[in-house]
């Protein structure tokens, strides 16, 4: 499937428009409010939230179930049974709440929704982390995720080389345009959020450089 990008990039600032309440604002730049646009891993070190899932989106693919379901029109899964070596990570979005645990944690699915997830652990895939920014100070219900590619269970299961950068590009480009799920059908555009993060791998887990970009999503129903 093809990039759905439109037409204007958008600047940093466009997001910062009135965050109260939710639903109203795609989302706020967490670095405006003390947060940050990485996730904070275990060793201290950061993992770029490469992705973010407009507050303008429909409601209800914000929700858990919601989003789970979307994930898995795009290609996810839940994490297959104990396989599962992730570890808590937080992220602070600068929305009130402090650093908060992620909410969700998916693996590509390879088209087969129970046992794809085991499939990835050992031939590699793309991975995500989800993060919902709806503290007080930023109510706009967006989700922030971290999307990699790793390497499979041979190679150790580490990040692989550009990991970050073409996790985010997978993603995007599954996710853009209609894709459907259980009955639900959703249509996707993709906007650039250019230099929202540093360009290059300072402070980021496994020195893994990047280049200072994600994608903003707005996910429509329809
Ligand atoms: C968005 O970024 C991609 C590369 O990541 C670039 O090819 C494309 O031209 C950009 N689109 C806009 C509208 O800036
Ligand atoms: C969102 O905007 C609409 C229209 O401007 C307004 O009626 C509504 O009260 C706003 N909702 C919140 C939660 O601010
Ligand atoms: C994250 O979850 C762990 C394990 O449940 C818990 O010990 C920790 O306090 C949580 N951290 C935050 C910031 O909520
Ligand atoms: C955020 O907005 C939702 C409604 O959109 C509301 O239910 C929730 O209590 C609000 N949370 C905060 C922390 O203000
Ligand atoms: C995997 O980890 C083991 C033990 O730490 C190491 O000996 C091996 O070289 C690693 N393999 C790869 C492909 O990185
Ligand atoms: C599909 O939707 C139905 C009804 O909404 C629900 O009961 C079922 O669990 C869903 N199936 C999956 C695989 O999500
Ligand atoms: C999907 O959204 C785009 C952009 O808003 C719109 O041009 C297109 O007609 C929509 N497609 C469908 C099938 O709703």
């Amino acid at each position: 499937m093809l990039f759905a990008f439109t037409a204007a990039s958008l600047a940093i600032g466009v997001a910062a428009v009135a965050a109260q309440g939710g639903g109203n604002a795609s989302f706020v730049d967490p670095t405006t409010q003390g947060g940050s646009f990485f996730l904070m891993a275990t060793d201290g070190l950061g993992e770029p939230l490469n992705v973010v899932i407009s507050g303008l989106s429909s409601p209800e693919v914000l929700t858990d179930t919601g989003f789970l379901n979307y994930a898995r029109a795009v290609g996810f899964t839940t994490e297959c049974f104990s396989l599962t070596l992730g570890t808590l990570f937080t992220a602070n979005l600068g929305d009130g709440n402090g650093p908060q645990n992620q909410t969700m944690e998916l693996r590509e699915s390879f088209g087969n929704a129970m046992f794809g997830a085991c499939i990835e652990m050992f031939l590699g895939g793309n991975h995500l982390r989800m993060f919902r920014q709806d503290g007080p100070q930023a109510n706009t219900s967006a989700l922030f995720l971290a999307t990699s590619a790793e390497e499979g269970l041979f190679q150790n299961h580490t990040i692989s080389a550009d990991g970050y950068d073409v996790g985010r590009n997978i993603f995007a480009n599954m996710a853009a345009g209609m894709t459907q799920f259980n009955g639900t059908s959703y249509n996707t555009t993709v906007q650039n959020l250019t230099g929202v993060l540093p360009v290059g791998s300072q402070g980021v887990n496994h020195g893994i450089a990047i280049d200072g970009n994600a994608f903003l999503l707005t996910v429509t129903t329809v």
